[in-house]
């Protein structure tokens, strides 16, 4: 027998028909317990290969593995219920060429059934999306600042704030939505261009530090929580959970010191939490 979840999940065709309507919003979550507690208010879901900086403490995204992306997409593909779940590709798994990107975007659908994936670059990228859309893996784009090639760029800059520099970023933005990608996020771009290739491209675009010119918002869970050591400027902080763990974490370092901690009365009775 089958069991049927009656809770219908958004799709990347859900996402697409939001161009320019209500605005799409997007957080990351790597795991189970934080995918249940954003799923009721997101449209989308990113388990970004930033888990590589928030989760494992490394400096960049690039030492990120395609097995760390699906083990953390199968976590939050079981924690929530009907936001659309996009997973990154990590640097490595896409750029050689359309195979490699097929093969690993595949392993991503069939092991975490999440219903899209995510992978950096425009132009050098185009022929790639189309592969993949037109085998059935919905893409989302992501444009402006790729952190993935921080190697080459040396380091994280704004892009597009002078008018002259618009073109190549313009073509990155035109090239993926052609390809065939359902959105695309637009990462550290000024709010001029930004709003210039939202109007121009016919998908929906999400901003990560490129301003309300565009179609939805996503941030880093843990970033806006006030529970990543450095955040960048531009990022509302919408709560400061890091002290009200510490304080917490403190509390119960006295208890236990203090032995003031109690034996179960029936074997793991559980409560709910209040
Ligand atoms: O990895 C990530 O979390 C991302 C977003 C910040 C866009 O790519």
């Amino acid at each position: 027998m089958s069991v049927q979840s009656t809770t219908r999940r958004k799709t990347a065709p859900d996402i697409r028909a939001r161009k320019g309507g209500e605005p799409i919003v997007m957080l990351t979550s790597y795991h189970a317990h934080t995918a249940a507690m954003v799923d009721r208010h997101c449209d989308v879901i990113l388990v970004g290969d930033s888990l590589g900086n928030v989760m494992h403490g490394f400096e960049t995204t690039v030492p990120v593995t395609l097995d760390m992306m699906i083990l953390q997409g199968s976590a939050v593909m079981r924690g929530s219920r009907q936001a659309l779940v996009a997973v990154d590709m990590p640097f490595g798994s896409y750029e050689a060429g359309k195979e490699q990107a097929f093969h690993s975007a595949a392993r991503i659908m069939k092991e975490t059934q999440c219903g899209a994936v995510k992978l950096e670059g425009g132009v050098r990228m185009a022929e790639t999306v189309r592969f993949l859309t037109e085998r059935g893996i919905p893409v989302m784009g992501h444009i402006g600042l790729t952190p993935q090639s921080i190697n080459t760029l040396g380091s994280f800059k704004a892009q597009g704030r002078e008018a002259d520099s618009w073109a190549p970023i313009e073509n990155d933005a035109r090239a993926i939505a052609e390809a065939g990608a359902f959105s695309m996020v637009i990462e550290a771009v000024a709010e001029p261009l930004a709003r210039k290739i939202t109007q121009d491209v016919a998908i929906p675009t999400i901003s990560i530090g490129a301003s309300a010119a565009c179609d939805g918002q996503v941030l880093v869970l843990e970033d806006m929580l006030g529970l990543s050591p450095k955040v960048p400027k531009f990022v509302r902080r919408y709560g400061n959970l890091g002290p009200a763990i510490e304080e917490a974490v403190a509390a119960y370092a006295a208890d236990v010191r203090s032995r003031a901690f109690p034996a179960a009365e029936h074997v793991y009775d559980m409560k709910t939490k209040t």
